[in-house]
């Protein structure tokens, strides 16, 4: 553990902390997920946001000590609390669960065809709280309610295959409930459901997450969803942080031309603008010493080819980017480089 992130040194702690979050793939050694920094504090959202392939899995399942074995973490570590749980956490620590849940795109792969709802919850109660047979039914009930479902002795009878899309979801939320657990990730929560039930899941997610004070890290590739449900959010390409900050301020004001061809890829609704992709195809250039995004970006120059944009954040630490332009266009120091961590607070 470094010596300046006990939990007496920097108080109060985010619940949640990564610092210089690196994965690259075994067999080629490319680099998937490059010096990802960004915390997460009780009661906050912070969204992850960018294309297909942009690293935004690979650093929750990093985060969660969950990489498949193909890919492996390079550097990096994860705080909870202060405490460095880097190396404490993977599929049978006990944190996850408990401290750490997560849901995925799909409840539905996600839950045993075989069990029943009930099965499968009373279960979550037991491993995770060492409930008896009795607790944990009614826990499992009362959590069915709580997540919106309204008749829950019938759920809990159900079979996932008897289960809509967006009740799965709710099963897997309660499931990831359970064990009351102080940081949720949520993968992608709402992409395979309908316009409607999405809503209702992200107002079940924000209602969750400011009566139980969870910290909630939301994975998403709609800016709409990261506009509706987060307080920060940071943009991935390649792998590597392109912008942070308040999600108000990037949205309203994006510095970065990936963060800005993302917004003007939306469709608008009220003008009846259509969306505009962004040309060219996702993901990170061949070589590593230049911006990942230059092959796509009309504002790219020769030092945008062959050397990579340092993240600098704004002097009160509120915002970054990592883009050459954006750098020279602050000559006035306000920036500040931050060793290409991708760090802010
Ligand atoms: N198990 C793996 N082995 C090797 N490479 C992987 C593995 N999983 C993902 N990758 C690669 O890592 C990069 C980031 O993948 P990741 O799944 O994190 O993207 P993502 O942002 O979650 O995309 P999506 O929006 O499609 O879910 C991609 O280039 C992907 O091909
Ligand atoms: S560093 Fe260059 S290529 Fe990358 S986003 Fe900025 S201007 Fe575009
Ligand atoms: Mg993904």
């Amino acid at each position: 553990m470094t010596d300046d992130l006990t939990r007496e040194a920097r108080p109060p702690a985010a619940c949640l902390e990564v610092r210089g979050l690196t994965v690259a793939a075994r067999s080629t050694g490319k680099m998937l997920v490059e010096n990802v920094s960004f915390s997460v504090s009780a009661g906050e959202a912070v969204a992850l946001i960018g294309e297909s392939g942009s690293g935004k899995s690979l650093t929750a399942l990093a985060v969660l000590g969950l990489l498949p074995p193909s890919v492996e973490l390079i550097s990096g570590s994860v705080f909870l609390d202060g405490i460095d749980i880097t190396g404490l956490h993977g599929p049978a620590a006990p944190l996850r669960g408990r401290e750490l849940a997560v849901i995925f795109q799909d409840p539905q792969s996600c839950l045993d065809p075989r069990w029943t709802v009930g099965r499968y919850l009373t279960g979550q109660f037991r491993r995770l709280r060492d409930l008896g047979a009795k607790s944990a039914a009614a826990e499992a009930h009362a959590l069915l309610e709580r997540v919106g479902l309204t008749n829950p002795e019938r759920i809990m009878r159900c079979y996932p295959h008897e289960l809509s899309g967006g009740m799965a979801q709710r099963v897997m939320i309660a499931g990831a409930l359970a064990g009351k657990p102080r940081i949720l990730i949520a993968d992608e929560p709402t992409t395979a459901l309908d316009v409607t039930t999405q809503a209702q899941i992200l107002d079940l997610l924000a209602e969750l997450r400011s009566q139980n004070d969870l910290a909630l890290l939301m994975i998403t590739h709609d800016l709409g969803v990261v506009a509706d449900t987060s307080d920060k959010m940071l943009v991935l390409y390649g792998g590597r942080v392109m912008e942070a900050g308040d999600t108000s301020q990037l949205l309203g004001s994006p510095n970065h031309p990936y963060t800005r061809a993302l917004l003007a890829a939306m469709p608008d609704i009220e003008t009846g603008t259509p969306p505009k992709p962004i040309a060219g195809t996702p993901g990170r250039p061949a070589q590593d010493d230049c911006c990942p995004f230059h092959l796509r970006c009309d504002l790219a120059s020769a030092t945008c080819r062959n050397t990579i944009p340092a993240f600098r954040t704004t002097s009160n630490g509120k915002r970054g980017s990592a883009c050459h332009l954006e750098n020279d266009n602050h000559p006035d120091q306000r920036l500040a480089a931050q060793g290409g961590q991708g760090r802010w607070l």
